[in-house]
């Protein structure tokens, strides 16, 4: 495959300029290392992951809904590239699958959608986590907590997308239940460590919201 990694970062450092919600530059190169990671003990395709992973988002709903549907950006890109048809494919439904919808998940078909589903779920745990929690409901102007405002669950992708919730139910109707969802035993074990310290860290703020800690 004629795509070295180097463009391919350049081209996605470039799109996320000026991106504040979570979803930037810096997401995706963990995403891309996460991903690597999960897939060298997998014995996925090194390549494919590689690609998957620095594109994930450029056609993400949220991001780029004109694109989302085709895939355009990914796929103008790796045609630019001179990316085989059928890598294209494969890499077009890793993208396809990534995303978390609620019940309405998908399971990636092959292990590279695998690792690169994994890796971007990692990267919403843990003290990164927390941090584009609420990079991203200051970006779209959510209450970092609302004591009468209750955690939805069991939402479909519909009612994910159209929710509007505030910072810290994102913890209970999203974050809490993606360790579950890991399809690697890899990254099953990386967040589990990451999700005992968001627990800690939504009991503190409990805490202190509550005025208990004095
Ligand atoms: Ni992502």
């Amino acid at each position: 495959m004629n795509c070295p990694i180097d463009r391919t970062k350049e081209y996605v450092r470039e799109f996320f300029k000026g991106e504040y919600s979570g979803h930037d530059y810096y997401h995706t190169v963990r995403v891309f290392e996460l991903a690597r990671k999960i897939a060298e003990e997998e014995g996925a395709d090194i390549e494919i992951v590689s690609l998957a992973a620095l594109l994930h988002d450029v056609d993400d709903a949220k991001i780029s809904p004109d694109t989302y549907a085709g895939k355009v950006n990914a796929v103008s890109f790796l045609k630019k590239e001179h990316v085989s048809d059928e890598d294209i494919d494969k890499i077009v439904e890793i993208i396809e699958q990534v995303s978390f919808c609620g019940v309405d998940s998908a399971v990636p078909s092959t292990i590279e959608g695998k690792c690169v589903q994994d890796a971007d779920r990692l990267d919403a745990l843990g003290a990164i986590g927390i941090a584009r929690t609420f990079a991203y409901g200051g970006n779209h102007n959510r209450d970092i907590y609302d004591p009468d405002v209750l955690p939805e669950l069991g939402m479909n992708k519909e009612e994910y997308r159209n929710h509007v919730s505030t910072s810290l139910n994102h913890f209970y109707e999203k974050l809490f239940l993606l360790k579950d969802m890991m399809n690697t035993d890899t990254a099953m074990k990386i967040a589990a460590r990451r999700e005992e310290y968001m627990r800690a860290y939504v009991d503190e703020f409990l805490r202190e919201w509550n005025s208990e800690d004095c």
